[in-house]
């Protein structure tokens, strides 16, 4: 394979080791499929580009979604969930994940995780879009980080799994559709090391980082995608990116997401003239799916002529706000707010993709031996709009899957020796922070929650007039971020132009009606 993206260096002498499995990606897919590895006696490598903690799973608030209360059933939270994804979930895929979701639950209680128990039970929350109470959280608002702290502390004992960090994954190592292993980059030392295996797992999460305003870590730079792209794999439905309807707002402070559990306690948005406004545009009101109450604040803000609404927890019992919401109340004191009695100023931002690269039900990609789990892959089971807190789910059930596969079905067809070679790229400095900056406004303003012909088509411009930089060399980490962020903002532009309706999270002006004939995926390979 010849790369054409990123470094002018020579192949020879390439330190390369063998491992049974290799892992892109230190989340809850990544780290829960390692731990999978580790049980079928095997060995695996995960690699990541900061530390073990960095990622969006560490943040996640509200919880992990599952139905383990008497009162609910695997089939009402596949109704929840088809009926979020507004006619592009793939069915058997969400029957999987309803009905195999409890029992990676299980495992990760037995793993250790402490969720939190009400009466000596598992405590249910409840989001947007769930018919009941549905939800596990942690710590009452620090669902993530507790899921994140067990995975990490198991991983690290673990010696079957290696951990590589502040190591990126520069490109998939490819041979007539096979993917063989990955060029990593160590960004302590600058050194290039080849991995190979068999099965290479993408689990690198999502691509926040592409928008002005996001509720991402710094990590989330679509790396996965870029690379699985740039490898020749099918990438579907990646036009349909979620805005999270309520993140902070406020001057000098970060977009810091208040939690759609907030709203499932009872919380109400008000405009800026007090009034609460999403009884007129749903029936379930706060608790609408989340593309509909994203639009219903942008609308708002058009009438109202302001830039937030506000989260009103005023009527709630302060014990409950300060039991469920600790992380949130804590974030807010630090600018003034106090969530029980101040308005909480807030307004949507991206938060998650669902499409990505395509899976099949065991997370094989179109490329053999790669494989993809997680915010990364697009198995189908989130469809146009993703059901608040399936999305660690997600990850754990289609991890697993991969693995037990891959153990009944391992390829073993790879080439003996490294044929990596990069093209001779120019070096010339670049000041891709100012890169950086210039792709967060062009997404944020013609890629966001609403789209039009006009905007996309100067968003393709605008990627179009970056055309040069591929002949460019990325000298360190940062620069093959931007190089990637281009790439996966490029490709969303070109999903979101395609289509030609509005579905889900991708609402278009100038087509605003969901159309049958549009109910398809659109998938789209270099
Ligand atoms: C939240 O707590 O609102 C985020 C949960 C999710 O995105 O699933």
């Amino acid at each position: 394979m010849e790369s054409d993206f990123l470094v002018n260096f020579d192949t020879t002498g390439l330190v390369e080791e063998q491992v049974d499995y290799i892992i892109l990606g230190s989340g809850i897919a990544g780290l829960y499929t390692a731990l999978t590895v580790s049980k079928q006696g095997k060995n695996a490598v995960v690699i990541t580009k900061q530390d073990i903690d960095d990622s969006n799973t560490d943040k996640a608030q509200g919880g992990i979604a599952a139905a383990l209360d008497t009162t609910d059933s695997p089939e009402l939270h596949y109704n929840d969930t088809l009926m979020a994804g507004d006619g592009l979930c793939d069915q058997d895929a969400v029957s999987i994940l309803v009905n195999e979701g409890p029992d990676r639950v299980i495992d990760l209680i037995e793993l250790g995780t402490q969720f939190d128990y009400k009466d000596g039970e598992l405590a249910f929350a409840r989001e947007g879009a769930h018919s009941r109470r549905r939800i596990l959280h942690a710590s009452g608002d620090a669902t993530g980080a507790e899921i994140q702290r067990i995975l990490s502390k198991r991983v690290r004992e673990d010696s079957k799994v290696k951990i590589l960090k502040r190591h990126m994954a520069v490109d998939l190592l490819i041979h007539e559709n096979i993917c063989y292993g990955v060029l990593v980059y160590c960004h302590d030392t600058g050194i290039m090391k080849v991995f190979r295996s068999s099965a290479v797992i993408l689990a690198t999460g999502g691509l926040g980082m592409l928008y002005k305003y996001n509720t991402n870590p710094e990590v989330a730079t679509g790396d996965g995608l870029a690379m699985a792209y740039r490898a020749g794999a099918e990438m579907m439905d990646m036009e349909f990116i979620q805005f999270h309807p309520t993140v902070l707002s406020l001057p000098g402070a970060p977009r810091f997401l208040i939690s759609e559990a907030v709203r499932g306690e009872g919380a109400y948005l008000r405009n800026r003239f007090g009034e609460r406004f999403m009884p007129g545009y749903h029936e379930l009101a706060e608790l609408a799916p989340r593309d509909i109450v994203v639009r219903a604040i942008l609308t708002e803000l058009a009438n109202t002529a302001s830039e937030k609404v506000f989260l009103d927890l005023s009527h709630l019992p302060a014990n409950l706000i300060k039991e469920r919401f600790p992380t949130i109340g804590r974030t807010c004191a630090r600018y003034g707010l106090d969530i029980a009695k101040d308005l909480v100023p807030v307004a949507p931002a991206a938060h998650y993709m669902m499409g990505g690269v395509k899976t099949n039900l065991n997370g094989e990609t179109s490329v053999n031996g790669l494989y993809a789990c997680g915010e990364v892959a697009c198995v189908g089971v989130h469809g146009a709009n993703r059901l608040a807190s399936n999305s660690l789910l997600d990850g754990l059930v289609f991890g697993k899957r991969i693995v037990d596969y891959v153990e009944t079905h391992r390829l073993d067809n790879t080439p003996d020796k490294n044929e990596f070679s990069c093209t001779k790229l120019k070096s010339e400095p670049v000041d891709y922070e100012r890169i950086f900056l210039e792709l967060g406004n062009i997404m944020n303003k013609y890629v966001g929650a609403v789209r039009t012909e006009q905007g996309l088509a100067k968003a393709l411009s605008f990627f179009s007039s970056y055309d040069w930089l591929k002949e460019i060399q990325a000298p360190d980490l940062r620069a093959m971020e931007v190089k990637n962020l281009l790439e996966v903002g490029a490709l969303i532009a070109h999903f979101a132009i395609t289509r030609t309706e509005s579905r889900g999270s991708h609402y278009r002006l100038d087509y605003p009606q969901s159309l049958e004939h549009w109910r398809k995926h659109v998938i789209l390979k270099k």
